[in-house]
C-alpha cells in the first residue's frame, strides 16, 4: 500500500512544497497568479508586505547554491519573515549529528519553515514525514529528483512571455538523467498542458524511464530544435555522475551545445532558458546565453516572487488549519464553562 502524499495536510491542502508531481493545474495556476501579484514588490521603494512576520524561515543547504538560497533569502524577506541561514558546514551536522537531532533543534528553535537543499533524492520527503506538524517544508532541491520552484519559475517564465501553454514545443537539451530540474519542468508543463515537450542528448545521459514521461525523445539536437518555442539547456551534472559515459566538453558542444547557428533552426521568438549554474562554451554559447533571446537572468529575478507565492500559499494553508483547530477548541472550552 502506497503512503499518503506528504505534501497534503488532514484537510487536504498543500502543507509542504517537495515535488509537483501529484498536484493539479488549479494549484499551479494559483501559484503563477499570486506570483504575478508578488512581481510588482521589487519595483517599490520598500520591498515588503506583511503576509509572514512574526514566522521564521530556516534554509538548510546541505548542498551548494547561489539563486536557490539567496532567492529564498529575499523572499522570506520580502514576506517580512525572520530568516535564519544554517551553515551546514560550520554546523554540528559536520560533528556528527544526525539530520533528525538537528531538526529537533530547530524545532526547539521555534522555527517555522525549513528550506531543504540536499544531495540525497527523497530528503525532503523523509524530513516532512519526521517533522512537527506545525512547520512547512519547501524542497529546494533533492538530488536528481526535484526541484519544484526551479519547476514553477521556469513556466512562470515561459507563461509571461509566451502566455497558454497548450501551443507550445519546449525543447529540454543535455544531461536529462541526472537533472531534477529537468524532471520538475517536464512535470510543470505536463500538468499545464504543454503542447509538446522534447528531450534530446546523448543515450547514456537519459532517464531509463524516459519513454514513461510524457515527453518525445530525440538524439539529433537539430531535428528536436526545428519549431522550438522554448529552449532549456541544462549542464552536465558531473557530481550527481558515477560511472556514467560522459562525453568530453569539447565533444558534447559540439553534438549537444546551444550555438547561435544551432539556435537558428528554432523558431525566430525561441526563448532561451537555463537554470543555472551555466558553462559556457559546453551547453551553451556565451553568446547565446548573453543574446536577445536569452531570458537566463529573468529567471533568477522571477524565482524570488514564486517563492514568495508558495511560502505565503503554504503558510497560510497552515495557519488556516493551526486557527480551525483553536476554534474547534474554544468551541469545547465554552461548552464546557
Ligand atoms: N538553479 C539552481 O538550483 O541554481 P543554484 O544551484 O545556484 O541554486
Amino acid at each position: 500500500m502506497s503512503l499518503p502524499d506528504p505534501q497534503f495536510n488532514a484537510a487536504g491542502t498543500l502543507q509542504h512544497f517537495i515535488d509537483l508531481q501529484g498536484l493539479d493545474a488549479d494549484t499551479l495556476t494559483r501559484i503563477l497568479d499570486t506570483a504575478e501579484g508578488f512581481t510588482g514588490i521589487n519595483d517599490r521603494k520598500i520591498k515588503q508586505v506583511p503576509l509572514l512576520r512574526g514566522k521564521t524561515v530556516a534554509n538548510l543547504f546541505f548542498e551548494n547554491s547561489t539563486r536557490t538560497r539567496t532567492a529564498f533569502e529575499l523572499a522570506a524577506k520580502r514576506l517580512s519573515a525572520d530568516i535564519l541561514n544554517i551553515d551546514l558546514v560550520t554546523s554540528s551536522t559536520s560533528k556528527g549529528e544526525s539530520l533528525l537531532d538537528t531538526l529537533r533543534v530547530l524545532e526547539s528553535l521555534q522555527c517555522d519553515m525549513f528550506i531543504v537543499r540536499h544531495a540525497d533524492s527523497g530528503a525532503a520527503h523523509f524530513i516532512a514525514r519526521h517533522v512537527a506538524p506545525h512547520i512547512n517544508i519547501i524542497n529546494g532541491g533533492d538530488g536528481q529528483h526535484s526541484h519544484p520552484t526551479q519547476g514553477m519559475l521556469d513556466v512562470f517564465t515561459i507563461r509571461r512571455h509566451k502566455g497558454d501553454f497548450s501551443n507550445l514545443c519546449v525543447v529540454i537539451i543535455g544531461d536529462i538523467k541526472h537533472s531534477r530540474v529537468a524532471r520538475s519542468d517536464i512535470a510543470a508543463l505536463t500538468i499545464l498542458g504543454a503542447g509538446e515537450v522534447r528531450v534530446v542528448g546523448p543515450k547514456t545521459l537519459m532517464p531509463s524511464d524516459v519513454e514513461s514521461m510524457n515527453v518525445k525523445v530525440f538524439s539529433s539536437l537539430d531535428t528536436a530544435l526545428k519549431g522550438a518555442d522554448v529552449i532549456i539547456s541544462l549542464r552536465l551534472q558531473k557530481e550527481r555522475m558515477k560511472n556514467a559515459t560522459v562525453p568530453s566538453s569539447g565533444e558534447f558542444y559540439r553534438t549537444y551545445g546551444l550555438s547561435p547557428q544551432r539556435l537558428a533552426l528554432a523558431k525566430p521568438d525561441a526563448l532561451v532558458m537555463h537554470p543555472g549554474p551555466t558553462n559556457r562554451g559546453v551547453e551553451i554559447a556565451g553568446s547565446v546565453a548573453d543574446g536577445a533571446q536569452s531570458v537566463i537572468l529573468e529567471q533568477v529575478t522571477y524565482g524570488i516572487a514564486v517563492r514568495m507565492a508558495v511560502m505565503s500559499i503554504i503558510m497560510g494553508n497552515s495557519d488556516a488549519m493551526s486557527a480551525s483547530r483553536i476554534s474547534n477548541n474554544t468551541t469545547t472550552t465554552d461548552a464546557q464553562l
